[in-house]
């Protein structure tokens, strides 16, 4: 229970990689703000967490859209009065080849995947000044490192990156750690929407020769979520099997 009394808000909980991170985090002891679009996704969750002993509630919301990260961050004052933890995992990927890739695939997951992280990401940190304390994760990908299909992507998680490192010096004075997680292969429902002959391109890659499970992204949250990573912050780390060494 290393996050007894801490209140933890996840972006994109109420499945994949969000869901097994906002498990993972009451599991140990954090009340947690589930933050989701599909509401009956981040309802199960709540159920979830609370059959298992443990507190949360959720928030629609959109974080690319200013107001509602506002509402988000509202919402959890209200519940909890403080936010100690805040995971930005919401994601999405709109994946083509370079040379057909559309304006609008383009636009949509900078303003999810980077813009998004941006507003949760500068909400916190003024609440994580003034309580001189605080936790900001930031998942981004393996493919900020470039992925064939992923040219939105990629440049949304590399900004991610430079987010993460720009918070990290700004807010260190205040206790306040940002770190990145670089999530490799990971088995989720975006994954799997990967033709079958890039699955087994991608998988190739992985020196552990499986994809990850979102529960081995999930204990590195809960680390740097914890005091023990009290002293690490700026850092990219990877979770991915050695996908990428
Ligand atoms: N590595 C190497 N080669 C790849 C590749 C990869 N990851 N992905 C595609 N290619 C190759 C294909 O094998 C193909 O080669 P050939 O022409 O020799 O057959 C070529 O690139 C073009 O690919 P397609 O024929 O599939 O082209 P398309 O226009 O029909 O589709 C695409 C393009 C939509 C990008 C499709 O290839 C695709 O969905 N690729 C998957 C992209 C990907 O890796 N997404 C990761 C999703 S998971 C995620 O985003 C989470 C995370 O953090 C990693």
């Amino acid at each position: 229970m290393r996050l007894e009394g801490k209140t933890a808000i996840v972006t994109g909980a109420g499945r994949g990689l969000g869901k097994g991170i906002a498990l993972k985090l009451a599991q140990e002891g954090a009340s947690v703000m589930i933050c989701d679009m599909v509401e009956e996704n981040a309802q199960s969750v709540v159920q979830e967490i609370e059959a298992s002993g443990g507190k949360a509630s959720y928030q629609i919301c959109n974080v690319a859209v200013l107001d509602e990260v506002n509402a988000l961050f509202e919402k959890t004052l209200d519940a909890y009065g403080k936010v100690d933890i805040l995971v930005n995992n919401a994601g999405i990927n709109r994946d083509s080849m370079l040379h057909k890739m559309s304006v609008e695939q383009w636009d949509q997951v900078i303003a999810v995947n980077l813009t998004g992280t941006f507003y949760m990401t500068q909400a916190a940190a003024k609440l994580m000044r003034e309580q001189e304390s605080g936790a900001i994760i930031n998942i981004s990908s393996a493919s900020w490192l470039g992925n064939v299909g992923q040219a939105n992507y990629a440049a949304s998680k590399a900004g991610v990156v430079g987010l993460t490192k720009t918070a990290a010096r700004e807010l260190a004075k205040k206790g306040v750690t940002c770190n990145a997680i670089c999530p490799g292969f990971i088995e989720t429902d975006m994954t799997r929407g990967v033709p079958e002959k890039v699955w087994d391109i991608m998988v190739g890659k992985i020196p552990m020769g499986r994809a990850g499970k979102p529960s081995d992204v999930a204990n590195m949250v809960a680390f740097l979520a914890s005091e023990e990573a009290d002293y690490i912050t700026g850092e990219v780390i990877n979770v991915g099997g050695g996908m990428v060494l």
